[in-house]
């Protein structure tokens, strides 16, 4: 094994996850994954995309307050996204690079 430090300043974890019945909240169900995918082409817009890396997660087990989106090493939280908020998460993201 081999241990180094990440390559990215930041990591975006985006909730993408889907539950198969509705009987509980999941974020894929609230647009979960348009968030991911609308947040990975601004970063690249933004030609962040060496710096800053954007993933899917899956449930982060904040399912009620959901679509959520966490920030390394901000460590910062987002609850209750919308697509609206992405422009404000990301001026957050983009502060220190
Ligand atoms: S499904 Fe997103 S936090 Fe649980």
């Amino acid at each position: 094994m081999e241990t180094k430090e990440t390559p990215f300043r930041k990591m975006v974890f985006v909730c993408t996850n889907l539950r198969e019945t509705e009987d509980r909240p999941c974020c894929a169900r609230r647009d979960g994954v348009a968030l991911h995918a609308q947040l990975k082409e601004m970063v690249r817009d933004r030609g962040l995309h060496g710096r800053v890396r954007v993933c899917r997660s899956g449930c982060l087990d904040r399912c009620a307050s959901g679509p959520n989106v966490m920030v390394f090493p901000d460590n910062r939280w987002y609850s209750g996204v919308a697509a609206a908020d992405l422009e404000k998460i990301l001026e957050d993201i983009a502060a220190g690079l």
